[in-house]
């Protein structure tokens, strides 16, 4: 399976970025570790802090991948043109959280862009996108 993982605004800082909340580990350190235990499938990543980057990335993954799992950060609790885009095209999005946005601040508690995914997982920390993987499989 071809597989893009997409993560929104500030997930670059992903290490030193309020640790107690979002672990200390790099995403490229993770990714690492998450390519060698799904071996047997393509798993590419993209990155960016700005919403009409990402809209670009997603629409263009309808023709170049099975499936996306995004983490579209503070943009899902924003964003309708992202989940408009997510409901655009024909490829399954499942939206990744590492924290547990339905524990957090009462704005972090709704995300447009997750009612447009097929599935969401949240609070389950860097593993949740291993979840996400596994579910897609
Ligand atoms: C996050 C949760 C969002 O509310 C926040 O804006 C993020 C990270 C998470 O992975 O827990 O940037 O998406």
């Amino acid at each position: 399976m071809k597989i893009l993982i997409i993560n929104g605004p500030n997930l670059n800082l992903l290490g030193t970025r309020e640790p107690d909340i979002y672990g200390s580990t790099s995403f490229e350190a993770f990714l690492d570790e998450l390519k060698k235990r799904f071996a047997n499938h393509q798993i590419d990543f993209y990155q960016s802090n700005h919403e009409g980057c990402l809209i670009d990335k997603l629409q263009k993954a309808d023709n170049q991948y099975d499936a996306v799992v995004m983490n579209p950060a503070a943009y899902a609790h924003t964003s309708i043109a992202l989940a408009d885009c997510i409901r655009a095209i024909h490829i399954p999005v499942i939206e990744v959280h590492i924290s547990n946005i339905s524990q957090r601040e009462p704005y972090r508690r709704h995300s447009y862009t997750a009612e447009a995914c097929k599935k969401c997982i949240s609070g389950k920390g860097l593993e949740g996108y291993a979840l996400a993987i596994q579910s897609l499989l």
